[in-house]
């Protein structure tokens, strides 16, 4: 598919998120002046990083990872020679849950089919997760369910998968908000990243 034709569906996938009034999050949203977080970067990225939901800045912005836990995402980035344009990065939940609260079942179940088709269209060869709840998903998704592990013990770690476009690495990554309230994690997210230099260089 063209990068124009990628460009595009994202474009749809915004005016659909918009209209989207099933969602419990559409009158918080609306109320708020937010709006939806589609996500961001190269849509013919080779690698696509999945967050859990909006916070505030992001509603605000449209855009995702742009409040602290996005300065340290950039930072990571960094550590291992790449910028956000080089990446593309979302979110499983594409509204911002009030008062930063964990997404619902309910809400992963309605958000998850945008990122199913942001994962088509883009056809990472590589897909990292911040945190548990995509960590969740993204395992699911991909058949590796006996991998599931709690993340103190899979961080770092990858797992080959197969998907209708062919190979893929999933990466499972902690959510760069640890390092926000515990300042040693960024060195264990520093190490973890170097895993994504090493299949990247591969
Ligand atoms: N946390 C997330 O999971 N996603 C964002 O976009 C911002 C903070």
């Amino acid at each position: 598919m063209k990068k124009a034709d990628k460009i595009r569906i994202m474009e749809e996938m915004n005016t659909e998120l918009l209209s989207l009034k099933k969602s419990p999050l559409y009158e918080y949203r609306t109320q708020n002046g937010y709006l939806p977080v589609v996500g961001d970067g190269d849509c013919s990225a080779k690698i696509m990083f999945i967050g859990e939901a909006p916070g505030k800045n992001e509603a605000k912005t449209g855009k995702p990872f742009c409040g602290t836990a996005g300065k340290i995402l950039d930072k990571l980035l960094n550590s291992i020679d790449l910028e956000r344009k080089d990446v593309f990065i979302t979110n499983i939940v594409k509204d911002r849950p009030p008062e930063n609260r964990d997404p619902s079942l309910e809400e992963i179940d309605i958000y998850g089919p945008f990122l199913d088709k942001q994962i088509e269209v883009i056809q990472p060869k590589i897909i990292a997760t911040l945190g548990r709840y995509s960590m969740n998903y993204v395992l699911e998704k991909f058949g590796l369910k006996e991998k599931l592990l709690p993340i103190g013990e899979i961080h770092g770690k990858f797992f080959d998968s197969n998907t209708t476009y062919g190979s893929v690495k999933v990466v499972v990554l902690y959510h760069p908000c640890v390092a926000v309230y515990n300042g040693s994690k960024i060195g264990i997210l520093m190490e973890d990243f170097k895993i994504i230099k090493k299949l990247l260089d591969k």
